[in-house]
C-alpha cells in the first residue's frame, strides 16, 4: 500500500478509536474517506480494505451483544464507560468484577494480540498463563468460530479505550486460591468444537450455535454440581438461582415443568419483547438479556433459537413442576 493509502488507513483507525463503531454507518465512513483520500488507485485499495474492516466490526458488534460481552463488561449502574468493566457478578463462590476489556494498554487489553484474545476466550487462559474463573463463560465460548472471534476482536479494538482500573474479586476461601480455577478446569473443562449436524436444517444448526456458544444459555439454565460444573445430562432443565431462593426456569419442552406449551412463535416473541405467552413479562437478569441481547438479534436468529429449543429432549424438573390448570378447576 502506498503512502496515501497508509495515511487514509491510519486516519480511519484514529476515527474508529473515538467512535462507537457499530453505530457508525458504513456510508459515513466511506463519505469521510472519499473526501480525504485523493489518489484514485490508493482509494480503491483502501476502500476495499475498509469495507472488509468495517463489515467485520459491525459483525463483531453483533456478536458482542449476542454474547453479552457488552452487558457483563459494562457497569451501567455506576455509569462506567462501555466495556470498562467493574460490573459485579454475584455467585455462591463470591463476587467477581468483570475486567476492563477496552484497548487501554495498561488497564485494558491494548497490548494483547488476536492470539492472546482467542486463548482467553476459548481456553480461559491469560497471556501470562493464568487460568480464569469460569464466571467468564469461556466454557461456552470455547467453540466460537475463528471468523467470529476475529470479528469480535476487531470490534473490541474499535471501541474507545478507557483507563478504568480493575476491581479485585471478593472470592471465598478456598476458591480464592490461584490454584482453584486451574483445578476446576482440569476437572471440568475440555475444549469441544461444535459440530455441524448435516441431518438437521441450517436454521437448527444456527440455533444450536447461538444457544450453546454465543448466548451461553446453559450457563444459567442448566443445573450445576457443588463445584459449579454444568450438568450435560440435564442441560437446560432449570437451576437454583444463585442470588435468591427461586429457580431459573426449565427451557426444555417438558409440558409441566418446562416450556412444552410454548410454540416457536411464542419463544421468538418472548426473545424479542420479554412477554411470556400468558401476558406476564420477564424480570431480573433475563429482562436484561432480552433488552441487551435477544431483542437485538435478527428475526431469523430468534427463530433459529426457537427451533433449537423446541428440539431439545424434554426433561422434567420436579422443583419446577407447575400446578396443572385442572387442579384449580377441580377445586
Ligand atoms: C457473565 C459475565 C461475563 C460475560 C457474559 C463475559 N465476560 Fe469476559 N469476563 C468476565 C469476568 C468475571 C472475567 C474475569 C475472570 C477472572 O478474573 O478469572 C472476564 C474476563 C475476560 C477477559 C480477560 C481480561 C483480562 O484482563 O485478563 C476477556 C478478554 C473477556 N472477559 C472478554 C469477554 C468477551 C469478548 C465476552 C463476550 C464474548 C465476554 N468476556 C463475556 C465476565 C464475563
Ligand atoms: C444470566 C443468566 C441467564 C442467561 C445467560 C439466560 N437466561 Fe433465560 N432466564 C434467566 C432467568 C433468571 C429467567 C427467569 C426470569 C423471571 O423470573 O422472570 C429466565 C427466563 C427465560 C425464559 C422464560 C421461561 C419461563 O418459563 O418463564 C426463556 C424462554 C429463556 N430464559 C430463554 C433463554 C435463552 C434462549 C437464553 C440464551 C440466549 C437465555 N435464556 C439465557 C436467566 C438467564
Amino acid at each position: 500500500m502506498n503512502l496515501i493509502g497508509r495515511r487514509c488507513k491510519s486516519h480511519l483507525e484514529n476515527m474508529r478509536a473515538n467512535t462507537y463503531a457499530p453505530h457508525f454507518p458504513k456510508l459515513i465512513v466511506f463519505g469521510i474517506l472519499l473526501s480525504t483520500c485523493s489518489s484514485l488507485g490508493a482509494r480503491d485499495i483502501v476502500a476495499n480494505e475498509i469495507e472488509k474492516d468495517s463489515n467485520s466490526i459491525i459483525r463483531g458488534g453483533y456478536i458482542a451483544r449476542t454474547s453479552n460481552c457488552i452487558s457483563c463488561h459494562t457497569d451501567v449502574k455506576d455509569g462506567s464507560p462501555l466495556l470498562g468493566g467493574g460490573r459485579p457478578i454475584i455467585t455462591k463462590f463470591g463476587t467477581f468484577f468483570s475486567p476492563n476489556i477496552t484497548a487501554d494498554p495498561i488497564s485494558g487489553i491494548g497490548q494483547w494480540t488476536l492470539e492472546d484474545f482467542r486463548n482467553a476466550l476459548t481456553q480461559g487462559l491469560s497471556p501470562q498463563g493464568e487460568h480464569y474463573y469460569p464466571v467468564f463463560p469461556y466454557t461456552s465460548f470455547s467453540a466460537m468460530s475463528a471468523a467470529d472471534s476475529e470479528d469480535l476482536w476487531r470490534y473490541l479494538k474499535s471501541v474507545q479505550a478507557f483507563k478504568t482500573v480493575n476491581r479485585k474479586h471478593q472470592i471465598k476461601f478456598p476458591f480464592s486460591l490461584s490454584l482453584a480455577p486451574r483445578l476446576w478446569k482440569m476437572a471440568f473443562f475440555s475444549f469441544k468444537p461444535l459440530e455441524f449436524n448435516p441431518k438437521k436444517s441450517l436454521r437448527w444448526n444456527r440455533g444450536m450455535y447461538i444457544v450453546e456458544v454465543l448466548g451461553h444459555c446453559q450457563e444459567c439454565h442448566s443445573p450445576r454440581n457443588f463445584m459449579g460444573a454444568l450438568s450435560k445430562k440435564t442441560a437446560y432443565s432449570g437451576a437454583k438461582h444463585p442470588t435468591d431462593n427461586g429457580y431459573i426456569p426449565n427451557i426444555t419442552p417438558d409440558p409441566t415443568s418446562g416450556i412444552g406449551h410454548w410454540d416457536e412463535d411464542d419463544i421468538s416473541w418472548f426473545l424479542e419483547t420479554g412477554f411470556l405467552p400468558d401476558g406476564d413479562i420477564t424480570s431480573g437478569v433475563m429482562a436484561e438479556i432480552v433488552e441487551t441481547a435477544t431483542s437485538q438479534l435478527t428475526t431469523g436468529d430468534r427463530q433459529a433459537i426457537a427451533t433449537f429449543l423446541k428440539s431439545l429432549r424434554p426433561i422434567k424438573n420436579p422443583s419446577l413442576e407447575r400446578e396443572t390448570e385442572n387442579a384449580e378447576e377441580d377445586w
